[in-house]
């Protein structure tokens, strides 16, 4: 496959088993800079899996995995948090820090990665960023205290904290109500927009991912069966994308 420089993420052959599980067999995939890709498959296709791959949370077997022109399989500890540093992660569960207030949760890379900023600078960082995904005043509440969906949304809020280059979603509208999965896909689209974000977004719902999508890769028993522009996905002949497309549009 052609590599382009414009790439910021490129994954070659990728493979991954655990045990005599083979997840992944054969990854090729390759996402422009300032691309919004969304990843679709059924349930246990390995998304996930292929998703921490990209940030090095887990280790191929073989094949290599291309961030921003370096191949991140190789790295340690050190090398890996660096690489760390130019993501954003929102996880499948929000999972954000029960005992802590959501000013806590939001600013807690920050205190981790930008020791040179002042109190004030962190308050208003968190304000801003808590903006950017619709809440307010929401600072000294506990994550208890929220509904899933804002729980979600701080969960965004502090994948967005760094500024980073790169923000993964696993599956980020699961559960949410239709205004609030509109919300959110809005916010990877200003993303893109107003800050050149590249996205990787995990996704079950097909009304989302055509909306956000610049690029779709469907992962089918350990391969990308078919890629490409939404339009293109849309029309494809493979039959296991057109059952799982005909579940939505099919109906629509
Ligand atoms: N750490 C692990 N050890 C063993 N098996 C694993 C591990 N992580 C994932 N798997 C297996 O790999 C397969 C793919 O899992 P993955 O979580 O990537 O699916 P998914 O496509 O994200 O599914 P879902 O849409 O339900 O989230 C599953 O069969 C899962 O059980
Ligand atoms: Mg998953």
């Amino acid at each position: 496959m052609a590599t382009s420089s414009q790439s910021i993420i490129q994954i070659i052959d990728l493979h991954k088993s655990f045990g005599s599980h083979e997840v992944l067999s054969g990854i090729t995939l390759d996402v422009p800079a300032g691309s919004t890709l969304v990843i679709l498959g059924g349930s246990g296709s390995g998304k996930t899996v292929l998703m921490k791959h990209m940030i090095g949370l887990l280790k191929p077997d073989s094949g290599r995995v291309i961030v921003d022109g370096e191949d991140i399989v190789p790295l340690g500890p050190e090398g890996l948090e660096r690489m760390r540093r130019k993501f954003g992660m929102v996880f499948q569960a929000a999972a954000l820090f029960d005992s802590m207030t959501v000013f806590e949760n939001v600013s807690f890379p920050l205190r981790e990665h930008r020791k040179d900023l002042s109190e004030d600078e962190i308050r208003a960082l968190v304000k801003e960023k808590l903006g950017i995904v619709g809440l307010k005043n929401v600072e000294e509440k506990y994550p208890a205290d929220l509904s899933g969906g804002m729980r979600k949304r701080v969960g965004l809020a502090r994948a967005i904290v760094l500024g980073p280059k790169i923000v993964l979603y696993d599956e980020p509208t699961t559960g949410l109500d239709p205004i609030t999965t509109d919300y959110v896909d809005e916010m990877i689209l200003d993303a893109k927009k107003e800050l050149g974000v590249t996205s990787v977004v995990i996704s079950h719902d097909i009304a989302s991912a055509f909306k956000v999508a610049d690029n779709i890769a469907f992962l089918y028993q350990g391969h990308i069966i078919d890629q490409g522009h939404p339009s293109k996905l849309r029309h494809s002949e493979n039959p296991a994308v057109k059952l799982f497309l005909s579940t939505w549009f099919g109906k629509n």
